[in-house]
Order: structure tokens, then sequence, then C-alpha cells
């Protein structure tokens, strides 16, 4: 389907060649939703942006395009307000016969892109060795989302778990375990990753202040380096430990990746570092190698470089990352790549895009995005901590929320007199739990930092996750009170619209396309959340103003079919925001 934002542009775009010529033909036609039902439902801006190109009275250029605009079947006559805008006011027909189509259809009326483009998201990537923390728990669950989008779009999508699975940090890692653990070298699970992230801590502190145990780190790294056998059945062993504990959480948050670490890239990156040789851009700096980037200078106002490779000949994130568009361009084919990170990396990824651009390792044709994110912050507004001060783990946050989410039900349960068994209130709390965190980050435009608060985001009221599950359990409400299976209502009956909140909330229920849309391209989830709460909000309304049930046909089947309508928007919503519902809670 053509979303009806997209037929009106096309409308207008028209009738402005028809009304002053093509030269008219590439105007952006300035149209958007209203925010305010006086204005109509769509509102063009267009013709106060012409009145100077034309020189002529904005409201007068608004009445030439409504002369020639040829939107009957969907609108009434657009309407010039105030200094010239035009007003669309959709006709509840029209929204009828919309609905009516996508209500026989899974996709909701979602078209699928074509032709299809390669896409890689490349997101969650914790370290080896390191705790998964709050970022990564952002990042596996924002980029999700956008992955979850675009695959329901029909892109190719390459979900990458770029784990940092090589660096110095395993020279000392191994130099320390072969002293204190040496069982744990050459025996699978002889630690866990706990276990892992103390022993980095005392690794770091003996590597610190003795000299003789840097040296012997050090050759440790040349040895792995240079696939020395036993280093490198110990660097398995503990990549292998990490990634077990890293599939709980995945699991746990229905996360799919595919692995493909910094080690992978390993093979390439002495090529990588002769390319830029070869196209004149490596530069001798301070015993390192460097490219001087454009538009970076330090305080001095000197160019910084992207250094990739250091003094010692190592080589370094960046040239990882560089070895890696690479890859993704040549072998994955992408189209377009997407780094989900915090903030704090905008310049590694603005340093290593214009890097990549100028050597010629990244075409014009495919376009790299770096989405930014903000930091997770405690209640009281600063970096999330446990009361000892340490970062908090991931695991722990996601066990609380599912925990108070069940102290929640079984509290309510018992309020309402009602008795359900313990496998329901696992079930439920274990969903309501995971949600309400999910939903928590995605609902923030991810660029601001966000307050992990557990009362407010499994708060029932609100733009939550509990929410949303609740309008869409309150519509499953009507089909077991009313004994009505929604696949099976006649679909040759007439939407009927009449009451305000039911026309409010079919046209809502339309929107759902211009809205992915939205975040296919700005990458900006809670786009989709905002849409979902308000669409909750009008349903609310909807099912308080207008009897469903007892009312008279055709408008008992019409009322239905809303409401059904209502109920799979949410769940496709949700599920693209990777939240499951819950058919009653
Ligand atoms: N491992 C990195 C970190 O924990 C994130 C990697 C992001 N991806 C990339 N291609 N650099 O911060």
């Amino acid at each position: 389907m053509t979303s009806i934002l997209e037929q009106l542009k096309d409308s207008v775009s028209q009738a402005l060649v028809s009304a002053f010529g093509t030269e008219l033909a590439d105007t952006d036609p300035l149209l958007a939703p209203t925010n305010n039902p006086k204005f109509g439902d769509y509102q063009s801006n267009v013709a106060l942006s012409l009145a100077k190109p034309l020189k002529q009275n904005p409201r007068a250029i608004a009445q030439s395009i409504i002369d020639q605009l040829q939107v009957e079947d969907i609108c009434e006559t657009p309407t010039i307000a105030g200094p010239g805008f035009i007003n669309f006011t959709l006709k509840s027909n029209y929204i009828g016969v919309l609905l009516t189509k996508i209500q026989s259809d899974d996709r909701l009326g979602i078209p699928l892109v074509e032709p299809t483009k390669k896409v890689i998201v490349d997101f969650s990537s914790p370290n080896i060795a390191k705790e998964m923390h709050v970022g990564h728990l952002r990042s596996t669950i924002i980029g999700d989302a956008i992955a979850r989008v675009l695959e329901f779009r029909g892109y190719d999508v390459l979900r990458l778990n770029h784990v940092g699975d090589w660096g110095t940090q395993f020279g000392m890692l191994i130099a320390y375990l072969r002293e204190a653990y040496p069982e744990a070298l050459t025996t699978a699970n002889a630690l866990d990753i706990g276990d892992l992230v103390s022993l980095y801590k005392k690794a770091k502190v003996r590597f610190d202040e003795d000299e003789e145990f840097k040296q012997t780190a050090r050759q440790e790294v040349v040895n792995l380096q240079a696939g020395a056998e036993d280093s490198l059945h110990a660097w398995g062993l503990l990549c292998d430990q990490s990634r077990k504990e890293f599939q709980v959480i995945y699991d746990l948050l229905d996360i799919d990746l595919e692995e493909r670490g910094e080690s992978f890239y390993n093979p390439f990156l002495e090529d990588v570092v002769s390319e830029l040789d070869n196209t004149g851009l490596l530069k001798k700096s301070e015993g390192a190698m460097c490219v001087f980037l454009d538009g970076f200078t330090n305080k001095d106002g000197d160019p910084l470089p992207l250094i990739v490779q250091k003094t010692d000949g190592g080589f370094n994130y960046a040239t990882t990352d560089l070895a890696s568009i690479k890859y993704r361009v040549k072998e994955d084919g992408a189209d377009r790549i997407i780094y989900v990170t915090d903030a704090g990396q905008a310049n590694h990824f603005a340093g290593v895009f214009q890097v990549a651009r100028k050597a010629g390792i990244l075409p014009e044709s495919v376009e790299v995005v770096h989405v930014p994110f903000g930091l997770v912050l405690g209640k009281d507004g600063k970096r999330i901590k446990t009361r000892s001060g340490d970062t908090v783990k991931l695991w722990n946050l996601l066990e609380e929320a599912i925990i108070r989410a069940d102290f929640d039900i079984s509290r309510r349960l018992k309020e309402e007199e009602r008795e359900e068994t313990d496998e329901f209130i696992d079930h439920v709390s274990t969903i309501v739990g995971l949600s309400a965190v999910k939903y928590a980050d995605l609902s923030q435009n991810r660029t601001s930092d966000y307050k992990f608060d557990f009362d407010k985001m499994l708060d029932l009221k609100g733009n939550t996750a509990p929410y949303l599950l609740y309008a869409y359990v309150r519509v499953q409400g009507v089909s077991r009170k009313g004994n009505i299976d929604f696949s099976q209502l006649d679909s040759n009956t007439a939407i009927v619209l009449t009451e305000a909140a039911e026309l409010a909330l079919a046209k809502h229920i339309l929107q759902l396309e211009e809205v992915i849309k939205e975040v296919e391209a700005s990458l900006l989830p809670n786009r989709i959340c905002l849409y979902l709460f308000e669409l909750s909000q009008k349903f609310n309304q909807f099912y308080e103003q207008c009897d469903i049930l007892n009312a008279d046909e055709p408008q008992r089947t019409s009322r239905l079919i809303l409401a059904d309508l209502t109920a799979r928007t949410i769940k496709l919503g949700l599920s693209l925001l990777g939240i499951k519902v819950l058919e009653r809670m």
C-alpha cells in the first residue's frame, strides 16, 4: 500500500506542476500530519515556501494549488488556514476502505522494499573477558530493534557481533593465568566469567607494577599473534567462556546475532595499512603510522591523526574497523552499514569513515551510519552503579526487573481476588519484566542519556511496556467475553466511523506505514514507541466511549474490526521492538 502521506505528497507535487509548471516538479510538498485535529489530518506549508520565488501572496498560491489538486477520493476539499497553510481532512469512508484492505493482510498493508538491499547492523559487541555492561545492553536492544524493522521491510540484514576478542589484554591475562591458575588455560569451564573479570583486574595490577611481568605479558601477545599453539588454545578457552555467558543474556532477550569478532580481521590488517600507504595517506608521527583527518583538530588547531599502527608495530581498534569495512563492502556486499555504540565513539567512527572513503575502501554508493546512544543513569541522575560502586551487571538488572514484575502481578491478583497458576505468573512476569526494560530504553530518544527506573518502567500507566501490553490484553478480553474469533469477522462489513474516538483511532492505525518508513531512515525506534503509546491511548478512549459488544450491526462488527486491528498493530509494532505480547495478564 502507498501510505496516505505518500499519496497526498504525490498529489500536491502534481498540482504544483499543473499550477506553476515543471520547474516545480522537484519541490518538496512540505506535507506532514498535523498534531491538532482543528487543522485537519495533514498540512502542507509549501505555499509559504514558494511566496518568495514565485513573488506571490502565499494564500493565492495555496488557492492555485487547491484548484489543481485531485484528492477528492481521499479527502474533503482542502482548506486554507492562516497565512497560507493547506489543510487536508481525510474522508471517513476512505479510511474505512483502507482499514478493510489491511484487515485481510498479515503485514497490515506495510509493503516490502523493492529491490532489497544488504544492510549490516553491527551491534551489542561486548568484549571478551570483560563483563557485558549496561552500555552493551543499550546497543543490544537498540541494534536488535533496528534490525527487526529493516528485516520486516524486507532488507537482507546481517546482524554482526563485533566482539572485542583480540588485543594486548589477552597477553596480560594469559600470562597471569599461567602463574595463578594454569588449569584454566588447558581445561574448559575451569573459570566462569565472574572469575575472569576479577582475574583481569588482578592481571592489570600485576602488569602495572611488575616490570618483569609486563615483559612476559608482552611476549605472550607476540606468541599469540605468531599463532603459538598453546597460546591460541588458551585464548580460545577464554573466548568460549565469555561467549557462553553472553549467550545467556541473548537467549533471555531473544537476540539473534552472528559473531564475527575483531580477531576475524587479523589476516587483513597488514594489507589495509599498505593500502593506505599506497594511496599516500599514511604518515609517520611520533613513531606511529597515522592518517591525518580533515575537520578534526586539537586545541592548537593541528589536525588530529587516526592511528592505524602503533609504535610497537601492533594494529588497533581503528585498523580493525577499516579492515572490517573493506570486508563488509567487498565480501558481504553491504549497501548500508549501521554501527550501534555509545556516543563516546562518535569521533572514532567519523575518523574511520573518512579514512575509508579517502582510501577508496568505502565507495560513495555504500552508506555508513554511526547510531550513537547516551548513558544509562541511575535514578539519581548519575552513572548507574551498584551500592558498592561497581559497574552494574546486566544479568542482575534483568533479573530484578522480572522479580519486581512478579511482585506487582502477585499483588494485583490478590487485589482482584484472582487465582492463577505459578506457570502463568512466571510467564507474565518474565515477559513484563523484560519488555519493561527493553521498552524503557527504546522509548527514549537514544541520543540522550536515560534514567534506569524500575518503578517507572513497570508502571501500568504512562508510556511503558505494561501500558501497551494491557491495551492488547483488553482487546483479547473483548474477544473472550463476546466469544468472538477475530479472524472470522466478515471482511465485507463496511467500516462505519461516526464517533470522534472511532475516527481518531482509525486514522492512527493507518499511520503505521509512515512511522515505520521514518524509522527505517532515522533509525530512531522511539518513534515507534510513541506511535504505539498514542495508539493505546486512542484505543482506551474508544473503548471507554464506544460500546463494542452491545452495539447494533453493522456497527458492532465494524468496532470489533477496529479493536482487532488495534491489537494486531500493537502486536506487530511491539514485535519490531523485540517485545512479545500476552493474551492475558
Ligand atoms: N567492543 C566495542 C565496545 O565494547 C564495540 C564495537 C563496536 N563495533 C565496531 N565495529 N567497532 O565498545
